[in-house]
C-alpha cells in the first residue's frame, strides 16, 4: 500500500492535461441515472483539479458494450449530469483514437474538462491493446486512476496507459478505499461474515474459493446462489445462471469443510414471471420452469438476520435480489437495516461494496449507517483475497 504513488497535493499541474480515470459506472433506466452514488463521490477532486487550472480529461466505461457503439450504454446522460455540477466548460468526446487524437484535446482550456463517450465502445480497451494505450496516453501529460473499482481490469485506460506517460498517480478517492478496507483487514474481529450476492457471477465464483480461508461465515445470495442451488439439485427455472460451475462449487464446499468455514444459501425465495410485477414466496423445490428467482424469502431472510447479529465483521457485496423492482428489494433492504443496526448499536465493523449494493441501499426509508461504503464490487473482494490488483500495481 504504501508503495503506491498517490497524487501529491502539492503537485503544480496549472496548464497540465490530466487523464483522469473514474468509475462512472452508474445504473441508467431509459437514459436517467437510477443512483448517482459514484458521480458524488468523484465530485471533489474534479472540482479540486479544476481550481488548480489543468486541463481534465475524464475517462470511463459504462457497463460491457464488447466493443460495440450500443446507444443504451452511452455515457451521454452522465455528461450532461457533470455540466450541471461543475462550474465550467463540459465537453463531450465522442472522436475515434487515431493519429490526429492529439489534435482534437487541443483546445481545451486550463480548468476546463472532456468527457470521453463510453471507453469499452473500443474493443481495444478490453484487450489492453498497446497501440490503442499509447494513443490513449498521447492526450496527456498526467494519469490519474481514481477509479479502484476498475483496478482489477487488465484492459487499456487502466492498466496499460501507464506504459506510455511518465507521470502516473493514483488519486485520493481510490487512497480512501483502500485505506479503509486495509484498516478492516488488519483489525478484523471474528467472526467475520462474507454476504456475497448480486448477478456477475463469473467475476466472484473463483473468489469464493480464497475468501473461505478468511471468514468464519459466506452467505451466497444473488444470481450467484442459483448456481449453488442447481448444485444441490434444484430446479431455478429460468433465473439467471452461469454454465459449468460445478466443479468450481464442490471445490468451495471442499475447502470450506477443510476451513471451518459455514457456507449459507438461501432456503426459500421469492419468483416471478418476469422482472416487471409481483413475486410469490415458494420453497425451492416448488420453483417452475417458467419462474424466476428474483429475491431471497423470508426464512432466509431470518436466518441472514441472526448471522449477522452474532458477527463482528461484515463484508457485503451484491444485493440479494432484482431490487431495482421493489417487489423484489426486500431481502436486500432487510439485511442492509440488520448491518446499520448491529453497526449503530453494537460494535459491528461493516464494510459494503459494489454500485449496485450502493444503489440498493438507497432503496430503504430509514437513514442506513455502515463502517465504510466502497464503490468496488469486484476490485473489492479481489483485493480482499490478497491478490494484487493490475491497476494498482503499475501505480507502485
Ligand atoms: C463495477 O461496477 O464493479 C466496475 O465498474 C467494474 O465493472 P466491470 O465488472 O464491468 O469491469
Amino acid at each position: 500500500m504504501d508503495k503506491i504513488n498517490f497524487f501529491p497535493d502539492n503537485l503544480d499541474i496549472q496548464n497540465q492535461k490530466i487523464i483522469l480515470r473514474l468509475d462512472l459506472n452508474v445504473p441508467l433506466k431509459d437514459k436517467i441515472i437510477m443512483d448517482d452514488t459514484r458521480i458524488v463521490m468523484c465530485l471533489p477532486f474534479i472540482k479540486q483539479l479544476i481550481e488548480k487550472k489543468a486541463k481534465i480529461i475524464i475517462i470511463s466505461h459504462l457497463g460491457r458494450p464488447k466493443g460495440v457503439r450500443d446507444t443504451s450504454l452511452s455515457l451521454l446522460p452522465v455528461f450532461k449530469y457533470l455540466k450541471d455540477k461543475l462550474q465550467t466548460n463540459v465537453y463531450f468526446f465522442m472522436g475515434n483514437f487515431d493519429e490526429e487524437v492529439k489534435n482534437k484535446f487541443s483546445h481545451l482550456k486550463e480548468g476546463e474538462v472532456i468527457l470521453v463517450e463510453n471507453i469499452r465502445y473500443f474493443k481495444e480497451e478490453t484487450d489492453n491493446d498497446e497501440n490503442f494505450s499509447k494513443k490513449l496516453a498521447s492526450v496527456g501529460d498526467i494519469y490519474i486512476n481514481d477509479a479502484f473499482s476498475c483496478s482489477h481490469r487488465k484492459q487499456s485506460s487502466i492498466h496499460k496507459i501507464t506504459k506510455f506517460i511518465n507521470k502516473n498517480f493514483a488519486g485520493p478517492l481510490l487512497k480512501k478505499e483502500i485505506e479503509a478496507i486495509n484498516l478492516v483487514i488488519n483489525t478484523k474481529k471474528k467472526p467475520v461474515t462474507c454476504i456475497i450476492g448480486g448477478s456477475k457471477i463469473s467475476t466472484k465464483i473463483n473468489v469464493l474459493t480464497t475468501l473461505i480461508k478468511k471468514v468464519d461465515n459466506l452467505i451466497i445470495v444473488g444470481a450467484m446462489a442459483n448456481n449453488f442451488l442447481i448444485y444441490k439439485n434444484f430446479d431455478v427455472g429460468k433465473s439467471l445462471i452461469e454454465s459449468n460451475t460445478n466443479n468450481i462449487i464442490k471445490k468451495i464446499y471442499d475447502e470450506a469443510k477443510k476451513n471451518n468455514c459455514k457456507i449459507l444459501i438461501p432456503e426459500d425465495c421469492v419468483v416471478g414471471t418476469s422482472f416487471e410485477g409481483k413475486g410469490k414466496n415458494k420453497n425451492l423445490d416448488q420453483i417452475k420452469k417458467n419462474e424466476i428467482i428474483l429475491d431471497i424469502g423470508p426464512s432466509s431472510i431470518k436466518k441472514i438476520q441472526k448471522i449477522i447479529d452474532q458477527s463482528n465483521t461484515v463484508l457485503w457485496n451484491g444485493p440479494a435480489g432484482y431490487f431495482e423492482n421493489k417487489n423484489f428489494s426486500n431481502g436486500t433492504i432487510s439485511i442492509a437495516e440488520s448491518i446499520s443496526k448491529n453497526t449503530c448499536e453494537n460494535t459491528l465493523v461493516s464494510v459494503l461494496g459494489g454500485g449496485d449494493t450502493l444503489a440498493a441501499i438507497k432503496n430503504s426509508k430509514n437513514k442506513l449507517s455502515f463502517s465504510h461504503l466502497s464503490t468496488a464490487g469486484g476490485a473489492f473482494l479481489e483485493y480482499l483475497e490478497g491478490k494484487d490488483l493490475p491497476g494498482l500495481s503499475v501505480l507502485k
